[in-house]
């Protein structure tokens, strides 16, 4: 008999660390969130708080992008935001002192860039260490840097997914918080599967987050 799997093997995923706690953080996680385009994690995250998942306040977004559609989300659900357009900043350096001087007052706990198309350096990574996490649309150390997704369907990998992690000076190469793995199907296209791992994207995020912030109220100072 021919069974017709593939419903369920679009719908198939393996997030680990298995053990998904979303604990309570006392006084709540402080976050920053950059985002550069569509906003969809930013939104998750957003959710995520809201929905008593993760036990965090995002206090602001911060765009590169100012016709990126993450600003009408932040609009919509009630987020501050900031904008500030790289463009207008000499080299990645210069942009990343103004990240710094818009969140000084603000007591973040961490910056979360969700699809955050600037490379960041080290003058952001020294000012908040280990207190920046990257979503990445691929299971790392595979298929870093830009079009993760297309160089998976061009190597024709079986399986990819995405990686949530701690941001390092070397792009997409930070020690690993939680990943999810996506089976490609011979079908997948560049749309079918950046859909597929955007939706895992969304449910590791929060964790990955989470898993970050028991670290950050261990440490002694904050960035
Ligand atoms: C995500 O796929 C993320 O992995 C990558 O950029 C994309 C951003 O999507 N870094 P969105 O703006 O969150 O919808």
């Amino acid at each position: 008999m021919n069974i017709d799997l593939g419903e369920y093997q679009n719908n198939n995923h393996l997030i680990s660390p298995l053990e998904i706690k979303f604990p309570k953080f006392t006084p709540k996680l402080n976050l920053a969130v950059m985002a550069s385009g569509e906003g969809s994690n930013f939104e998750a995250l957003v959710h995520a708080t809201r929905g008593k998942l993760l036990d965090a306040t995002i206090s602001i977004l911060i765009v590169n992008n100012p016709n990126c559609n993450a600003i009408n989300k932040a609009k919509k659900l009630n987020v501050p935001f900031t904008i500030i357009n790289h463009k207008e900043y000499r080299n990645r350096e210069q942009l990343d002192c103004e990240i710094i001087n818009r969140l000084k007052n603000l007591s973040i706990d961490g910056i979360i860039m969700a699809g955050w198309m600037r490379i960041v350096t080290n003058v952001l990574i020294k000012a908040y260490p280990d207190r920046i996490i990257n979503i990445h649309p691929s299971l790392l150390p595979s298929f870093p840097g830009i079009n993760a997704i297309e160089q998976a369907l061009k190597e024709k990998v079986c399986i990819t997914g995405c990686s949530v992690h701690l941001v390092r000076e070397k792009v997409d190469n930070g020690p690993i918080l939680i990943q999810a793995a996506v089976p490609v199907l011979t079908s997948d296209n560049k749309i079918t599967l950046s859909r597929k791992i955007q939706i895992q994207e969304h449910r590791i995020l929060p964790i990955g987050v989470s898993i970050a912030g028991q670290n950050w109220r261990h440490m002694k100072s904050y960035g």
